[in-house]
């Protein structure tokens, strides 16, 4: 499809307006002529009039002919005073030919460079005629400035045109370019109108693709880095199985490694679903200590195999916004942790507080910390400190992500620290405030 360019649109819009504009002005000036200025100048006819009837009156035709002279003089012109019948009353030629036909008591014409002015006396007596030379201007007189005004209109209106246009051709070029790949293409702008509020929103919509496609990009590249590992241990350990004596050892490898296998796909299954619940839908009002309740309740047998005991304090009736079953996961995420990562007999300590309009979740080990420079990427997906991913039995390293997604989704925020012994993991979530709460 061709494209019809918004330039020539816009610009042929503004002339457009800009020629009835004038119009309706030349229209309205035109009215105001006839309504303002016209009567006045019927009145100066009429002074001029009654001049002329006092100079006959007094001073005779001789009286009446330098008057008229005196007006010729003054206004460049043939002045005349007629009879009713239009005969001069100075030289007796008869002039009815400039009066307007019947029942007109005044005109104003203008013609071949003549402009002739009649008047009738209020008594119908007399007319007062006039006949002036208008001087004509030369065409070229006017042009240029016609030109100037229409050079300089047309001006105005295109650069008003590209003024529209030329942002949102900008946008909509830096549109295609993200929409062939290029990810980090931003609109720039300073505007502070429309056009700058579409770049923004435009930048803003970019801004949360780009991260979650990255995300996602980083994501798939670490899953199949992950399954590398165990599908190539796989594979060693049935090719053991087909050759080896001890095929029962070989078997428990693969078993060892299906299970492994088993639990990182339901990982993945889990953080995909976190993701793909963006809008948070079937959200619900949930009271955070019931999910603290809930986790401790399913971790604590974990605990207690290890020796350890969960503490719970803190009774405070928050209530959060969302998806009680991501939130309960996000909780048990840090608590498993907490449970896996401590020594034995151990206590881990899970607190509840409020802070102005936030829920804090804290859950606190006594176990070796994290290093300083990794407290942030803990968060990551499949990152795992050395010492963990040494250990038999460890994670797959998803779960403090998944337990980010969560949080995030639920416009909170979760973050380590080391407290010497042990690390303290805390979850802010935004409490639901007012009237709301029941
Ligand atoms: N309470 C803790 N104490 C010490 N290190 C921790 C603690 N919690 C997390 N970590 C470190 O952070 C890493 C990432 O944690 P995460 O929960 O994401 O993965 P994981 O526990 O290894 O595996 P998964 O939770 O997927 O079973 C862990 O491997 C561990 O090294
Ligand atoms: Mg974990």
């Amino acid at each position: 499809m061709r494209l019809k360019s918004l330039y020539y649109g816009t610009f042929l819009a503004m002339v457009t307006i800009l020629s009835l504009s004038f119009l309706a002005f030349h229209a309205i000036s035109d009215r105001m002529q006839t309504m303002t200025i016209d009567p006045i100048f019927d009145r100066a006819d009429e002074v001029q009039l009654e001049g002329g009837r006092a100079a006959l009156q007094t001073g005779g035709a001789k009286g009446l002919k330098d008057y008229m002279a005196g007006l010729d003089r003054i206004f460049n012109g043939s002045h005349y005073l007629l009879d009713a019948h239009g005969t001069d009353m100075v030289t007796g030629i008869n002039r009815a030919a400039l009066l307007p036909p019947a029942p007109a008591t005044k005109s104003r014409i203008q013609s071949h460079g003549h402009s002739i002015i009649t008047h009738r006396s209020q008594d119908g007596l007399y007319w007062f005629a006039a006949d002036g030379r208008v001087p004509r201007p030369h065409i070229w007189t006017f042009l240029p400035y016609y030109f100037l005004v229409i050079g300089a209109t047309g001006m105005l209106c295109w650069l008003a045109a590209v003024g529209v246009v030329s942002p949102i051709h900008r946008i909509a070029s830096t549109i295609a370019a993200f929409g062939q790949g290029d990810l980090s293409v931003r609109v720039q702008t300073k505007r502070q109108d429309e056009i700058g509020q579409l770049g923004r929103s435009f930048n803003q919509m970019a801004e949360r693709l780009e991260r979650l496609i990255v995300s996602e990009r980083r994501l798939l590249g670490d899953i199949s880095h992950e399954l590398r590992s165990p599908l190539a241990r796989l594979k060693f350990a049935v090719k053991l199985a087909r050759t080896s004596s001890d095929a029962k050892a070989a078997l428990d490898r693969i078993e060892r490694d299906v299970d492994r296998l088993t639990s990182l796909v339901a990982d993945i299954v889990e953080i995909t679903f976190v993701e793909g619940d963006p809008a948070l839908q079937g959200a619900a009002m949930v009271r955070v200590a019931d999910i603290i309740d809930e986790v401790v309740g399913d971790c604590n047998v974990e605990a207690e195999i290890r020796g350890c005991r969960i503490e719970v304090t803190g009774q405070v009736a928050s209530t959060v916004l969302g998806n009680r079953e991501l939130l309960r996961r996000a909780v048990e995420n840090v608590v498993r942790n907490a449970i896996r990562y401590s020594p034995e007999k151990t206590a881990i300590r899970v607190s509840v507080t409020e802070k102005e309009r936030d829920a804090i979740i804290e859950v606190r080990d006594e176990g070796p910390g994290v290093p300083e420079d990794a407290l942030t990427r803990i968060f990551d997906p499949f990152f795992r400190v050395e010492e963990a991913r040494a250990a038999t039995g460890g994670g797959s390293g998803l779960g403090l992500s998944i337990a980010k997604r969560a949080v995030q989704l639920h416009l909170g925020t979760i973050a380590a620290e080391n407290v010497y012994p042990g690390l303290r993991v805390q979850i802010t979530l935004p409490r639901v405030m007012g009237p709301l709460l029941h």
